[in-house]
């Protein structure tokens, strides 16, 4: 596939087929071994599991969700973890605190059916308004969040410790509005689409190791 002098790739006709018969499910402690694997591969400093069992023994505050996609046909194994997300949602501010996808499954929507169940459960905590962080370099990221809301409110300097990058600060606002009720409902509709339906090419996602974008290569 072409690589553009940007870093970007071109999307090959057809896209990459959405990932077939994934699940939302609340995070349990048994999810931790795949969460982990796929933690280590997508970032330079990766939670542990004591972290990720701390976020998970605060559930009047906290959402944290697992993307699962089922065993093979009489397996006996149990269904995968492809991608997670969480949540902390505080006096109508929701953070959202980590959102990831298993490398060699990016661009087939999983983030996007996590980022739908999870914006909709922090509604049910009373969130008004939803924040994160991201690295300035991590165009592919701030692509996803842009088509659930979120705008660019600024950066912290050296916020990720561990390779002195810095944070872009993103917000969406009003999410009581019948607006983003409308742009969740929109996302929610494309979740079956294929990967590269809306025309982006595959932008840089720093740090992941094994990724496979749109193309069905490295990236
Ligand atoms: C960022 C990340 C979570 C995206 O996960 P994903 O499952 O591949 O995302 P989706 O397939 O749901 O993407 C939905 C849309 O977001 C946009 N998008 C997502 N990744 C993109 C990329 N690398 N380049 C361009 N657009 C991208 C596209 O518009 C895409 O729709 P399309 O494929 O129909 O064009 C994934 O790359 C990842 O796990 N990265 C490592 C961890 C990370 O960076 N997390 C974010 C920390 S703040």
């Amino acid at each position: 596939m072409a690589v553009q002098p940007d870093g970007s790739r071109v999307r090959p006709p057809g896209g990459r087929p959405a990932l077939a018969a994934v699940t939302v499910a609340p995070m349990r402690r048994r999810h931790l071994r795949g969460v982990l694997a796929i933690e280590h591969l997508v970032y330079p400093r990766p939670w542990t599991a004591a972290l990720f069992a701390s976020e998970l023994g605060q559930p009047d505050t906290r959402r944290y969700l697992v993307a699962l996609a089922p065993a093979a046909a009489r397996s006996l194994r149990p269904a995968r973890v492809v991608g997670y997300a969480g949540v902390l949602v505080s006096v109508g501010e929701a953070h959202i605190t980590t959102v990831a996808t298993h490398p060699h499954h990016h661009r087939r929507k999983v983030a996007s059916r996590l980022l739908v169940a999870l914006l909709r459960q922090s509604l049910d905590l009373g969130a008004e308004a939803a924040t994160l962080e991201v690295r300035v370099a991590n165009h592919g990221a701030q692509r996803l969040y842009a088509r659930f809301g979120f705008v660019p409110a600024g950066v912290r300097p050296g916020y990720y410790a561990e390779t002195g990058e810095d944070a872009l600060i993103m917000w969406a606002h009003e999410l009581r509005s019948a607006a983003f009720a409308a742009r969740l409902a929109e996302q929610a509709a494309l979740l079956d689409r294929p990967g590269g339906d809306s025309g982006a090419p595959d932008l840089p996602v720093p740090w992941v190791k094994e990724r496979v974008g749109l193309d069905g290569g490295g990236g």
